[in-house]
This record gives structure tokens, sequence and C-alpha cells, in this order.
């Protein structure tokens, strides 16, 4: 009944399926304005996005590629979330100085903490470019085409004008039919001024992420620093807090249901737009093995995690990352079943295929819906075992992974001689002390053995080397961390040092090196070349299906570019949901909550004792409401990765509330955006300042805010 009640809403009336999406800055004039006064925004566009005044996105940088941040004072103070910074605030903490157990808060300027690899980008301006990236792209086949696009955009980005310091990139979106240049500015002198205990950080952990009702307060504080003439520069002991163009005003008004909200970030990668045969394969292919695959890694980390201090601050960061991408993939299998999404793709591709028919253009796209159907079904095997290699080799398994780095040494060497492997070594024995200061053998070989039993017994045959395929496992673990010199960094040291021919064959005779190089082999000859070839067929049917729908679509449907990593602007409201029937979840929670989840030194859902101070006391300065203390918030935002750290802003401008994460009923709207239950997660900005200033008495750092009241 809901299905069909569903189903006839979104093809008769596209323009009622509320919401979603995610837009373009530069691009608001028009239907978004209106959409967005209409919710109740006060501002106007050009608040938002300007390139002649300051504006709302001079105080949005991406932060360290993967997340937002935003700044919030005029001394370039940085806001983000405490998973976003979490590998920085491990990366300071030791057993005797953790700060991912106690927190970090700077007292001065001077105790702030530098951190070598992290750089923050701003955009300075957004610019169409898509007649220069498409010239000469006319009339030419679809391997020539791709190549051409590529050297346009090398080139553009080369002479395109802006300032030295700073950099183009260009960007497709809409699948190859819309190109847009950005010009941007990273600072790389970004250094972390606070980070609230993980019991408040990552409170609720794995068990509460993509979870709502949440009461984590996800952030942590950093500052960005320039150069005397406020510009970019690496770190250096002389440079000045940076003088941002705009700051956020920081508001404790508070908010309630049906609140205007806009959030402005970058979300990474959606695929909204995928035909039906591929979110099928999605849901009962793909998510099903790389959800078996890191599942079984998660159990063994866990056990160690939970018994060694040590191994626990090691593998926290790794742990996280795995954790949330395996949890997201079964609440988005879930979401897609339970909503019937395949179902609803469906009837919109019906429906697709009679506006085809009606606009007379049967002869050219016709056939596009078979011709999917056609090539996904050619590329599953492929794409099962990419996914079985990147899981088991590339991502989860650490001495894959490191001999899967030296295997592309042995590729320079060979492709392009003995000196350019001797240039490259130095840097790889760098990156390699990094990651073997968080390496532990007995985690690891445990990991292997439950890994490559999968990989042997799960993937397609066709592409398992036979050093893996009916392997007794437990053997072929015992022999690779037995013998293999890449269980420590000594080893591998040792296998790399001297004449570059005699490493190599070093190398060659190394029992862990030997299996990651057949599997990687088998992928190159047997996995990727297909692959590739199919590929390249779907990205080119996927830009036409693009170009139709929005050709055919009507006018009032709201066709959103998929997500790209660069920055966009949802918006929304603050509203509750119901996640299933007879139940209603409200919009807010407050810090009574915490106290209901607290299990005293639980991994978990541990609380501080000043935290529950505080609550007894009802001690909550010019943050609470009525005698509570509000934590977070939902509302219909569509975000996704990448979207964490992104400012949450109320009608006005003023930041109310920090992005970090989504509803566990909601997580398949990178595919399928369902307005009546796909929620983003935001912490209130007034459990911030609150952790700030009454639990940490960092009160310095809130004086140097604006605070509205
Ligand atoms: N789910 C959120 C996002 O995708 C938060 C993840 C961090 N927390 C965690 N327990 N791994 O990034
Ligand atoms: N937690 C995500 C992030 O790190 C946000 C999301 O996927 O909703 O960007």
């Amino acid at each position: 009944m809901k299905l069909v009640r569903l189903l006839i809403l979104f093809v008769a009336f596209p323009a009622l399926a509320q919401q979603g999406g995610m837009w373009i800055p530069s691009l608001l004039q028009g239907m978004n304005e209106k959409e967005m006064k209409s919710l109740g925004m006060k501002m106007s566009v050009q608040d938002i996005y300007d390139v002649n005044h300051s504006s709302l996105k001079d105080a949005v940088p991406q932060f360290n590629g993967g997340c937002t941040s935003e700044v919030i004072s005029s001394q370039g103070l940085l806001l983000t979330n405490h998973h976003c910074g979490f590998g920085e605030i491990q990366s300071h903490s030791t057993v005797e100085h953790d700060y991912l157990t106690n927190g970090f808060w700077a007292m001065s300027q001077a105790e702030e903490l530098p951190n070598p690899d992290l750089e923050v980008t701003f955009i300075v301006r957004i610019e169409d470019v898509t007649t220069k990236v498409l010239e000469g792209t006319q009339a030419i086949d679809e391997k020539a085409r791709v190549q051409k696009i590529q050297q346009n955009i090398a080139s553009l980005t080369k002479t395109l004008p802006k300032e030295a310091w700073q950099e183009n990139s260009i960007r497709t979106f809409y699948e190859g039919n819309q190109y847009m240049l950005f010009v941007t500015e990273s600072f790389k002198d970004v250094r972390l001024v606070g980070a609230p205990p993980s019991s408040i950080g990552k409170f609720g952990n794995d068990t509460d992420n993509w979870v709502w009702p949440r009461h984590t307060g996800d952030f942590s504080l950093f500052r960005i620093y320039a150069d005397k003439s406020n510009r970019p520069a690496a770190y250096s002991k002389d440079n000045v807090p940076y003088k941002p163009k705009y700051f956020f005003p920081v508001s404790v008004k508070g908010v309630k249901e049906n609140d205007f909200t806009l959030v402005f970030g970058y979300p990474g990668r959606t695929t909204e737009y995928l035909p039906s045969v591929a979110i099928d394969q999605l849901v009962t292919v793909l998510n099903p093995a790389k959800i078996e695959i890191r599942e079984a890694a998660l159990k063994v980390a866990d056990g160690f995690m939970r018994k060694d201090k040590a191994i626990k601050i090691q593998y926290a960061a790794k742990y996280a990352s795995i954790a949330n991408y395996w949890k997201k993939w079964i609440g988005e299998t879930t979401g897609l079943k339970k909503t019937n999404a395949v179902a609803i793709k469906k009837a919109q591709e019906k429906e697709f295929m009679a506006r085809v028919q009606k606009a007379g253009k049967q002869a050219e796209y016709g056939n596009l819906l078979a011709d999917f159907e056609k090539n996904y079904k050619a590329i599953e095997q492929y794409s099962l075992a990419r996914d079985y290699f990147t899981e088991v080799a590339l991502r989860n398994t650490e001495l894959l992974t490191t001999a899967y780095r030296l295997y592309q040494l042995e590729l320079v060497f060979k492709n392009k001689g003995a000196q350019a492997f001797t240039d490259r070594r130095e840097n790889m024995i760098a990156t390699l002390t990094e990651i073997y200061k968080d390496f532990n053998k007995n985690v690891d070989e445990k990991v292997f053995e439950q890994l490559i039993e999968l990989y042997g017994t799960k993937m397609p045959k066709q592409f398992v080397p036979a050093a893996i395929a009916g392997a007794d496992y437990k053997k072929l673990t015992a022999e690779v961390y037995g013998q293999s010199k890449l269980t420590s960094l000594d080893g591998v040291k040792e296998l790399l040092a001297g004449d570059p021919a005699a490493a190599i064959a070093r190398l060659n005779a190394d029992k862990g090196y030997q299996l990651l190089k057949a599997m990687a082999e088998t992928q190159t000859e047997k996995v990727m070349p297909k692959y590739d070839e199919l590929n390249l067929q779907i990205a080119a049917l996927q830009r036409t299906y693009m170009k139709v729908i929005l050709e055919l679509s009507p006018k009032e449907a709201r066709i959103f570019p998929d997500a790209n990593s660069t920055l966009r602007v949802t918006y929304g409201k603050v509203k509750g949901y119901e996640p299933k029937d007879a139940t209603y979840y409200e919009p807010v929670t407050y810090l009574g909550g915490v106290l209901e989840k607290y299990i005293p030194g639980d991994y978990e859902y541990d609380v501080p004792q000043k935290l529950i101070d505080l609550y007894n006391k009802k001690d909550f300065g010019q943050y609470g409401e009525k005698g509570k203390m509000p934590v977070c918030f939902i509302g219909t935002n569509h975000t996704t990765g990448g979207n964490s750290g992104s400012p949450a802003i109320d009608a006005k401008g003023n930041l109310i509330g920090l992005n970090f994460d989504r509803v566990w009923e909601g997580t398949m709207s990178d595919v399928y955006y369902d307005p009546s239950i796909c929620r983003n997660i935001m912490v209130d900005m007034r459990y911030v300042l609150f952790i700030i200033d009454k639990f940490a008495g960092a009160t310095h750092l809130v004086n140097e805010m604006k605070v509205v009241k």
C-alpha cells in the first residue's frame, strides 16, 4: 500500500519528492532560492556565495580532503568533527598522554599542536568551463573522448588565471555533462586546539554510529596559521593565526522542529541516478561481500583492542574507519530493500521511457536501459573480484597492503629503471615507518587468516591465484607470518637495502610478497582489462542517461548533480521522523539521554565524572534550555560522507550545529533519497560551547567567538 502511494506520488509529481539534493553554491538563484525562502531562509543567495564580497563560503574550507570544517573566529579558529580530527588527536597520543581518552585543550596559542600532513582548502571562486573542456570531443570514439577531455582539463588547469599561491582544479558534474573550475587556497599549517575525551566526542562509539537518537559531542577544534601576509605557508613557528575573509557567528538561541537549516560542505560521492539493475547488484551481490569481509576483520581487531591498551590506541583510527562503512553498507542494504528502491527506480525508468517515446527519441535512446542491463550483468564478476582484492589486500590486511606498495616499487624498477627505484625508496621507507608504528603482527596475522580464506572460497573462482585456491589457510597463514620479512619495519628495510636489482630479487623471494604479487597480477591480467572496458561503456551510458533526464524531465523537477567532493549547499528543516509503524523519533536529544545510556567503565558508554556533576547540578550556563542541556538534533538536509564537520546554519546565517552523521533508516540516501526517513545528524552548537566552556574550562576559546544570544 505504502509503496503504491509512493510510486504514484513520485512518478506523477516529481516536484513533490520534496527536498533532497546537493546544490552548487554559485547556481542557487531561481528555483533553489525560492524553495529556501519558502522554507524560512532570511538570507539572500549572495550571502551564501559571492565572488566580489565575503560570503559564507569563505568560512567553509574542506578539511584534509575528506571532511568539512568552518572558521568560527577572527583568529582562524576552526571547528570540525572529533572523528575528522581523530587521526591528528591519535597521532599526538601515547599511553602516558592519551588525548583520545582524556581530551586535549590548548590553554594558549603556544600550546597548540602542529600537524605535518594536515591541510584545509578554501574555495576562492567557481566557474563553468564546460565548453572549454569539451572542445574537440565531438564525433570521436569513447576512449579517445576520455583522453581528449583529460588533456583539455590538464592544459586548462595550467593556463586558466589564478594567483601564484592558488590552485585550479576542474571537476565534472552530471556524469560528464557539465564541468566546473574551482580556484582554491590550501593552508598547510593547521594546529590542534582542542578535543573532548572520546567518552564525549565518540560517545556511543560504533554501536551508536549511524543511529538516532544520538548523544555524541562529535567535535574538535583547530586553528589555521598563515604567513605574515595572511597567505598559505608551510608550518613555521613564525606563522600567525589566519585572518579569515569571513567567520561564522555562533548562535545559542537553539533550534526547534521545523526551523530552517542549511548545511554547507563537501559531500564526497553519491550515485542517485543509477539504473535499477545497478542497485539490485549492490544490494544482492557487492554490499554483502564487502560486509562479510569487514565483519571478519573487525571481530579480530576488536578482540585485541578490548584487551590491550596500546593496541587500542594503535588501531583506533583504522578500526573506526573500517567499522564506519561496514555498518553503513548494512544500513544501506537494509534501507534499499525496505524502501523498495529497485521497484521505485523501475517505475521511474518506465516513466523515463515513456518520455523518450513521447519526444520521438526512441531510435536514439530506446536501448539505454537494456544496454545498462547487459553491461551490469557482464561486469558483475569483475566488480566482485575487484572488491575482494580491494577489501582483502588493500584495505584490511596490512601485510598485504604493504606488499602492494612494494609491488608498486617493483613496477617502477621494471618500467623506469634502477635510478627511479632509488629515488622513491627513501620516501617509501618514510611512509612505511609511519605505518609500522601502528602495526601489530599478532592482530594482522589473525585478520589475514580469516580474510585469505574468504578470498580463496568466496571470490569468483577464475580470479583466485593457485597459491590460494583450496589451500590449508591455517598453514598458509603460519607460513606467511612465520617467514615473511614484511611483519616488521626492520624486515622491510632489510629487503629494500642496497643494490636495487638485489632488493627486487629479495622481495621476490619473500613469502608474503609472493602471495600479494600473485593476487595483484591476477587482477591486472584477468580482472582489470575487462572491468575497465565495461566500466567505460557504463560511464558513457550513464552520461547519456543523465543528459536525457536533464532534457526531458518536467521543468519543476529538482535534478541535482551527484556529489563529487565539491562544495555544495543542502537545506531543509529540523524534523523528527517515523522509522516504523507507531514509532516517532523526536528531533532533539538532551544530556539526560547521555546519562540514560551511561555504563560505568564501558568501552562505548562511559561518561566523565565532571559531565555527570555538571548534569546533576544543572550547571549549563547560558547554553541550557529550560533546565535541560540539548545535545544533538536531526534535519532533512541531504548529506553524505564528506559532509562531516559541515556547518549547520540557521535562517540568518548563524552557526547552530555541526553535521556529523545520518540516521540508520536513511543511510541509503547516497543511492535513493527518501525524504520521509532520511535525516542528517548534527551536534547542537550549545553542547559544543558547553563542553568547551563548562566541561573543559577553555572559556578563552568561547570568548574568541562571536556568540549570538
Ligand atoms: N558515521 C559517521 C560518518 O560516516 C561518523 C563516523 C565516525 N564514527 C565511528 N564510530 N566510526 O563518518
Ligand atoms: N559521517 C559522515 C562523514 O564523515 C557523514 C555522513 O556520511 O553522513 O562525512
